[in-house]
């Protein structure tokens, strides 16, 4: 159906870590039209130009149309541990998240999780996700089961895991690689839904089961490769103890043929200068994560190096819960910028938006698809309003310019602010009419 959005409109004129002016990266048209037909983007126009006669416009005052965030990093089945208390990553792997895991070897149970953590998704304005499941294959089909309904573009696959994890979450190298195999025949490509093969992290699986990993990624270009990298500091020593052959966390991934394009290194907290060298050569990506790091004590991710402009790293933002604490971008970008600025450098509200919307369409290979408002783009976008709260309406009477009340949002903003949600030119979250999405 073809309908037509009006409000203002988040752009981007280039990457704001690129730049030597990042604030003038964005773009904002103040009032604009925006046409979605057929699931797409077809214009985008200043509502003084626009001919809008005949078609059904949605009118949002007050607000700003953004393309809907996309979470780079993120776990469905930790949904119900996000929050757990006191312990740093290796610890609380074993403590909370192995034993919730376990519980997606039921259908039911899995299938559950998979609705309430896509609803929770789409009322925080994410449209697009890369999502660990667990070892379960029957965890991913409830997952992409519950995706392809809602027809939101998700990344996800099977966890891999054949060593140091409980039994019942263990595969073996040759079982992970037939099922994730099976899975990719079943799923990727299947409407807007994509497949990762998903090796936990180097800790949890055999050299055999990472060269096979590998193999089943050459064997399916376009598929993705997600897993974790350097995020904290116990993990990286076991990561040396348990390959000393390697270089380092990066190279036992390298070496396994699991760098290049589409691969999404989650954290990367503690990357040497050669590691980010080799992000850049082989274009693999990072997803940040600052909410999880901070929840966990993992350190300071340096954004900034990350990106530096020599040698730029594909990076976009994750909420990795349930290690992170909120489904929320806004919020996620609010620790973003208080984990640079323990860094000595804030990022500015360009920076920020950046991240969550173009920057993770960058790190997701999905640049001419998501992750802008612009024509030929699939048609998913988040309507932000600028006065959700009493504590929002009285201090955006004060902020000069769009930068400002950007940098508002990333500060104060949460699921609160998200009026509504559009995925494929549909409408899927209205936080005003509740179950009209
Ligand atoms: N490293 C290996 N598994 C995990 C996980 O589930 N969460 C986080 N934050 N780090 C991990
Ligand atoms: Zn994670």
């Amino acid at each position: 159906m073809r309908r037509g959005l009006r409000g203002a409109v988040l752009g981007f004129t280039g990457d704001p870590f690129l730049s030597d002016d990042p604030a003038s990266t964005l773009r904002i048209t103040e009032d604009a039209l925006v046409v979605l037909d057929d699931g797409r983007i077809a214009e985008v126009r200043p509502w003084s130009a626009a001919r809008a006669r005949g078609l059904e416009v949605v009118h949002y005052p007050d607000a700003i149309l953004c393309p809907g965030f996309i979470d780079c990093h993120v776990h469905y089945p930790q949904t119900q541990m996000i929050g757990a208390y006191g312990a740093q990553l290796l610890d609380w792997l074993d403590l909370h998240t192995f034993p919730a895991e376990q519980a997606y070897a039921d259908p039911a149970h899995a299938a559950e999780a998979a609705r309430v953590f896509l609803a929770e998704l789409l009322r925080n304005g994410t449209t697009t996700a890369a999502v660990y499941c667990t070892v379960h294959p029957q965890s991913v089909e409830a997952f992409f089961t519950e995706s392809h309904r809602l027809n939101t573009r998700m990344i996800a696959g099977k966890v891999l895991m054949d060593r140091n994890a409980p039994p019942a979450l263990l595969d073996t190298a040759e079982r992970g690689y037939e099922e994730s195999r099976a899975l990719i025949e079943r799923w990727h490509g299947v409407g807007r839904q994509l497949y990762a093969i998903t090796p936990r992290f180097a800790p949890t699986s055999t050299p055999a089961q990472l060269e096979a990993a590998g193999q089943l990624w050459r064997e399916y270009p376009g598929t993705y490769l997600q897993t974790h990298l350097s995020e904290n500091e116990a993990e990286i020593a076991w990561v040396r103890e348990l390959f000393p052959e390697r270089d380092g966390y990066l190279d036992v991934y390298h070496q396994a043929g699991l760098t290049g394009r589409r691969a999404v290194f989650g954290h990367a907290v503690h990357l040497s200068e050669e590691e980010f060298a080799c992000c850049h050569r082989t274009g693999s990506s990072l997803a940040h994560c600052p909410s999880s790091n901070l929840f966990l004590g993992s350190g300071l991710f340096p954004a900034f190096q990350a990106r530096r402009r020599d040698r730029p790293v594909c990076l976009g933002l994750g909420t990795d819960l349930g290690a992170g604490t909120s489904f929320s971008q806004l919020r996620t970008l609010g620790d973003a910028y208080k984990v640079a600025m323990g860094r000595g450098r804030g990022l500015t509200a360009a920076h920020g938006f950046w991240l969550a919307t173009a920057g993770g369409a960058e790190a997701l290979d999905l640049t001419d698809t998501i992750g802008h408002i612009a024509p030929g783009h699939e048609a998913d976008l988040v309507v932000l309003d600028l006065k959700a709260t009493p504590l929002l309406e009285y201090r955006m009477r004060f902020a000069r310019d769009w930068a400002e009340r950007l940098f508002v949002l990333m500060t104060l903003g949460d699921d609160r602010v998200v009026r509504a949600t559009w995925v494929a030119g549909e409408l899927r979250h209205d936080r005003d009419k509740p179950g009209a999405g």
